[in-house]
């Protein structure tokens, strides 16, 4: 008879964290569609961040299992651990919005440290194929204009959210060496796609522009980020599940950087052929604003994803406008979507970010 650990990935049972997010729901339809004896346990605790209506499409499906919870909660996770024989953990679950880490960094060090630390403990216990572990390239810190960041840079995050993800990374590490357990670490760039939370760039942008408010930039809108396409990054975690290596990390670049100003133009133009509203109007929203990141806003990443091409055999598709286009045009025809998940905290927060204390630079002029 098979270990649990040799069953063909067909035959997975996995526990997914943090399904009820942005990256974790795409991820559970792409694997629930992809693989017919895959089944799935999503343990979320519906923060903020999580909607159960993100995963409206396989709540029925008998393979699919919600259960509310926290990642800090080892009773639980230890009870479902012997109900349900997990071969593989895919920890997505985490606090993930820089802003929000620097009005407040407690959450970030609960569920991002302390709840990886729980979940180890839990596979401590068991007997566990692999434990993903979904990290960012933010632990890697800033680049200068040249460069990239390849699985060996050393750790320099510069944000709370950066650093409790990269601690997070170091305690995987720790757990590997220490206890044997078998750790893949997946650190991805920037995700765009459908059911972000529009807190991030670009669906915050698409909101904004529909309901006729400020684009709020940061800084001269210079920055630039590595944008991957969040159902490119669901195949290489799945790729990473069935052929990566343990102990090892893998990063997931989209080979695609784009400042952030450019990406905000880009938004405008779809919206105004999409809506037929007028280009320069829309433009006119654009607003620099005083960074609120302030030294903790890195200027560039970039990632160099050779290592998961040459070893598993994985690439970013490379059509960044089409994919954005199809993304902004969900979010224009999920516009009850956008105002369902924006409620109450979401306008204290927005205020606390944006709100009238936040020094204007310049408009769009
Ligand atoms: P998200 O904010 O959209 O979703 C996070 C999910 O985790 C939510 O459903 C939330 O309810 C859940 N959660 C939070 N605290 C929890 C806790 N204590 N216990 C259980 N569930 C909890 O996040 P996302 O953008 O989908 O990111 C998912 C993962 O990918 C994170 O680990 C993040 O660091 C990483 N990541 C994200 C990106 C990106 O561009 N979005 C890029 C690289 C890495
Ligand atoms: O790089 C991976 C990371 O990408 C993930 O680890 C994080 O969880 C995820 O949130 C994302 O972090 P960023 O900080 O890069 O993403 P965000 O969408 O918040 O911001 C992207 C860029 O846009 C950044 O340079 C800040 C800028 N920005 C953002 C917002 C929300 C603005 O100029 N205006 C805004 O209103």
């Amino acid at each position: 008879m098979k270990k649990r650990n040799e069953r063909t990935p067909e035959q997975l049972s996995l526990l997914v964290t943090g399904g009820a997010g942005f990256i974790g729901s795409n991820f559970i339809k792409y694997m629930l569609e992809k693989h017919t004896k895959v089944s799935i346990t999503n343990l979320d605790k519906l923060t903020y961040a999580g909607n159960l209506e993100n995963l409206k499409e396989v709540e029925n499906n008998p393979r699919y299992t919600f259960v509310r919870g926290d990642i800090t909660n080892l009773k639980l996770i230890d009870r479902l651990f012997r109900r349900r024989n997990f071969n593989v953990v895919i920890n997505f679950a985490a606090e993930t919005h820089v802003d929000r880490s620097l009005l407040k960094s407690s959450p970030f060090i609960q569920t991002n440290i302390i709840g990886t630390l729980t979940l180890l403990e839990a596979a401590r216990q068991h007997n566990l194929g692999r434990f993903i572990q979904i990290s960012t390239d933010e632990v890697y810190g800033s680049l200068n204009k040249e460069g990239n960041f390849s699985e060996k840079s050393p750790l320099k995050p510069n944000s709370p959210y950066s650093a409790t993800k990269a601690s997070a990374d170091l305690i995987c590490r720790s757990y590997w060496k220490g206890y044997n357990i078998p750790i893949i670490i997946a650190r991805s760039s920037n995700n765009y796609g459908p059911y972000q939370f529009p807190e991030k760039l670009i669906p915050l942008m698409i909101k904004n522009a529909l309901e006729g408010k400020e684009l709020p930039v940061y800084g001269d809108g210079l920055n630039i980020r590595d944008w991957l396409y969040v159902k490119d990054n669901c195949r290489a975690i799945d790729l990473v599940i069935r052929k990566g290596r343990i102990g090892e990390i893998y990063n997931i670049g989209g080979n695609c950087e784009k400042s952030n100003i450019e990406v905000i133009n880009f938004i405008c133009n779809v919206i105004s052929e999409e809506k037929n509203r007028d280009k320069e109007e829309l433009k006119s929203l654009i607003t620099f604003i005083k960074d609120p990141r302030g030294k903790a806003h890195d200027f560039r990443y970039a990632l160099n994803s050779s290592k998961i091409k040459e070893e598993i055999g994985w690439e970013p598709t490379t059509d960044f406008e089409s994919r954005l286009r199809e993304t902004i045009r969900w979010y224009l025809k999920n516009i009850e979507w956008i105002k369902r998940v924006t409620t109450g905290e979401y306008r204290e927060y927005y205020e606390k970010i944006y709100g009238k204390n936040h020094q204007k630079i310049r408009d769009s002029k």
